[in-house]
């Protein structure tokens, strides 16, 4: 790739990248410079470098990478060097001229300094990467793999030489990406540099109390965790706090405003506003993985899980599953905008509810918890929200970010919603389109109508929203939802008429919020100027998590499973009516109301499923079931057609695509159609007419959940019938709607081995 690599200063970083070049074949040659001879010495020896010397003139000959590693301070004198040899005509003056320091805007201007026209081969980057020994001893060559690397690329870089730079980082395994030089430093500034300089100061502060051996002795974990990073070298950050001095000085002052607000918080005694501020940092810093995954600084490899699943036949127990998605979303959202306190009970702690819960905090409103699926939620009233300083991050999930449209195109101020790759591919337009009917200014800035959106705030526009009559093409929950949520502030009556049933979660809790909601027929309405007024809310368990279990159990053999007190609003339970055409022996009991939902035990045994042509109007009622349902169908006896179920190719995958893979690679016989799937199942009766699930149906094999947590966990179900183990990649997604699920199904007689690729 290179001729010849010259790396400038052996240290961590320089050794590091050395040796990486070597052991990827990436230069014909390699050499170095470093004032410590000894690390020059023995690099040569140990045969990393071609040739190395404490003076530039000496090895530099021919290079056509110069890579400065040295403290930021020390870059201009090398650059005096490198000019020299340039002049000298040692290096060509197109040579890629590259540092790895942690401030970009000063090395940018020492070059100017020593250079005057910035040189054609002039690279800034900075690799964000480290270890907690320094030295040329401590080196790795895979230090880079999986980390970020910026590049500074400037007006006048050749795109030759950027190209060849990003190429090189890219082929030891890094992260690479562009950024402005002075952004750079101002997100360096608040992430790293700001966090050490505190460091240090806590350490000082304690230090120089009389009593410091006392408080050094009774200092317990936080001041440790705190303070690790106070050991590193002072000459560094000493060089660091000075090269990035402007970025440092504002992070410092804003952090100082911070820290004002809080004194003065705890001076007034004022609970609920720190709580609110303390419940937003926890959960901030709970969620700041993901919230990072969709920028670019996150190591995404830490995020990826694995089942390893050995198969197993029968299941048995009593268990309960935790509560359900939608509910929860829809606690949070009517809680915040309530007048008073809301209580929530069963919150599902899943990724997906998380994010709404989260975008709330963000919007100033004060939740406590969740504890244990506890939730204490301070409503602000319909016009208490205030604007979020960063767009709201929805993660993985669709009903946050359609629902949240409808309640964000009504407020005065402005917002963004972007989620994470799967979610801004998701089709937005069909909420975005009957927003703007309402008058609402919505933009969806992704490709063909997705995310992220950029709502006006109606301050700007200058009038509310109006009410709407809205025809909905598809029997969509999230869209009804969404208009109805708007029209809570539009000027008149807003009504929303569905094709099918879809579920009614929003009218109900809605109603028991005390908001007026008619429903006639098929035809929705809501008319807009009304409150809410906070309460109680039970959240029952998701029938559409317990509908893996009712399938694992129906598949297998000698098998038994009650799932307690999960929700059966008639919205919801399309999975059992197809069930039980199936042929599943399903029985519910202990039926009862939580918080206006109905809800049930449900028992479902080994059963003889036969394969059957699915209702279409059941279809909007099962719609999150159908994974797990084609499993089902995969074991029945004879043909299963699924139709009208296009929707399904617009979820959190092509569910009829992604399904007919799995399925596939598995060994079953499956069609895909333009609007459902025809499986062919493979049970068979057995003669005596008794159960027969012993046989397998599946092979063993690899499957990909394409970020879907209900194609992760279906899959994980058909374990139950398969010869051989089955792998599932990317199962991580399975924490969105049902955290705990592994270790759930391996409580009643499943063998998943999670993976989470932790060393
Ligand atoms: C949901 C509605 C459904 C469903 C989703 C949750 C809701 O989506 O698939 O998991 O909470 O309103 P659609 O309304 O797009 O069908």
């Amino acid at each position: 790739m290179f001729k010849q690599v010259c790396v400038i200063g052996l240290g961590l970083i320089g050794a590091s990248f050395a040796q990486a070049i070597k052991d990827n074949g990436l230069s014909e040659r390699l050499v170095a410079v470093d004032r410590h001879t000894p690390s020059i010495t023995e690099a040569v020896e140990h045969g990393l470098l071609d040739a190395g010397s404490a003076c530039l003139q000496d090895v530099i000959d021919g290079s056509d990478l110069i890579i400065i590693a040295v403290p930021v301070q020390a870059v201009q004198a090398v650059f005096i060097d490198i000019k020299q040899a340039m002049d000298q005509g040692q290096i060509d003056a197109d040579c890629i001229l590259t540092d790895v320091c942690s401030t970009k805007v000063n090395i940018i201007e020492a070059a100017k300094a020593v250079f005057g026209a910035l040189p054609l081969g002039l690279v800034p980057a900075h690799p964000i990467a480290g270890a907690e020994n320094s030295g040329y001893h401590a080196r790795r060559a895979n230090l880079f793999v999986n980390h970020s690397v910026i590049v500074c690329e400037l007006p006048s870089t050749s795109s030759t030489a950027v190209a060849k730079l990003r190429l090189l980082w890219e082929s030891m395994g890094a992260n690479v990406m562009s950024m402005a030089a002075d952004h750079h430093d101002r997100i360096l500034a608040h992430t790293s540099h700001l966090p050490h300089l505190l460091a240090f100061n806590l350490v000082e502060q304690l230090a120089s109390h009389d009593d410091n051996l006392d408080m050094f002795r009774y200092a317990a974990g936080g001041f440790r965790d705190f303070t690790r990073i106070a050991a590193s070298d002072p000459k560094m950050w000493h060089d660091i706090f000075f090269a990035n001095q402007r970025a440092i000085v504002s992070a410092l002052d804003e952090y100082g405003a911070y820290l004002q607000t809080m004194r003065q918080l705890i001076i007034d005694q004022d609970s609920t506003a720190l709580m609110g501020l303390l419940g937003r940092a926890q959960a901030a810093r709970r969620h700041f993985g993901h919230m990072l995954a969709s920028t670019p600084y996150t190591d995404t490899s830490a995020m990826s899980a694995s089942y390893n699943i050995t198969p197993s036949n029968t299941v048995s127990g009593t268990i309960a599953i935790p509560g359900d998605k939608s509910i929860s979303h829809r606690s949070i959202m009517l809680g915040s905008l309530a007048t008073g306190v809301t209580h929530v009970t069963g919150f599902l702690e899943g990724e997906d509810a998380l994010a709404t819960l989260q975008a709330f905090r963000d919007m100033g409103v004060t939740i406590e918890g969740p504890d244990n699926g506890n939730l204490t939620i301070h409503g602000v009233g319909m016009n208490g929200l205030k604007p979020s300083k960063t767009p709201l991050y929805m993660g993985n999930s669709g009903t946050s970010m359609r629902l949240l449209s409808g309640i964000l195109a009504a407020q005065s101020f402005d917002s963004v919603l972007t989620g994470d790759t799967s979610l801004n591919k998701r089709p937005m337009e069909r909420v975005a389109a009957p927003l703007r009917s309402m008058g609402a200014v919505i933009q969806s800035t992704g490709h063909s109508g997705t995310a992220p959106l950029s709502i006006t705030g109606r301050d700007t526009v200058g009038k509310p929203l109006q009410g709407t009559e809205y025809d909905m093409p598809v029997a969509s929950a999230q869209v009804k939802s969404c208009l109805l949520l708007a029209g809570l502030w539009a000027e008149g009556t807003t009504t929303v008429t569905q094709p099918e049933v879809s579920r009614d979660h929003t009218e109900r809790m809605l109603s028991a919020f005390g908001y007026p909601v008619t429903v006639e027929g098929n035809r929705i309405s809501v008319t807009g100027g009304g409150s809410l007024q906070g309460g109680d809310i039970a959240v029952p368990a998701d029938i559409s998590s317990a509908a893996f279990f009712m399938v694992a159990a129906a598949i297998s053999q000698n098998s038994e499973l009650t799932l307690t007190q999960v929700g059966i609003n008639p919205t919801r339970t399309g999975v059992i009516d197809i069930l039980k055409l199936m042929n599943a022996d399903i029985s519910l009991s202990n039926e009862t109301h939580v918080g206006g939902e109905p809800v049930a035990d449900i028992t479902i045994r080994s059963s003889k499923l036969v394969g059957i042509e699915i209702p279409e109007h059941l279809v909007p009622l099962a719609i999150d079931e159908f994974p797990v349902l084609f499993v089902a169908a995969s074991c029945a006896k004879g043909r299963t057609v699924l139709t009208g179920a296009k929707e399904l190719r617009v979820k959190e995958s092509d569910r009829i695509a992604v399904m007919a893979e799995g399925l596939q690679t598995l060994g079953i016989d499956c069609t895909v159609t333009d609007d459902g799937l025809i499986i062919e199942g493979k049970g068979v009766a057995s003669e005596s007419g008794d159960v027969n699930n012993s046989q397998p149906v599946f092979g063993g094999g690899h499957i990909v959940s394409h970020h879907d947590h209900r194609i992760a966990m279906s899959f994980s179900i058909a374990s139950l019938r398969a010869s051989e183990q089955i792998t599932i990649e990317g199962t991580e997604t399975v924490n969105t709607s049902f955290p705990g699920f592994a270790e759930l199904a391996n409580q009643i007689g499943m063998s998943i081995d999670v993976d989470t690729g932790a060393e």
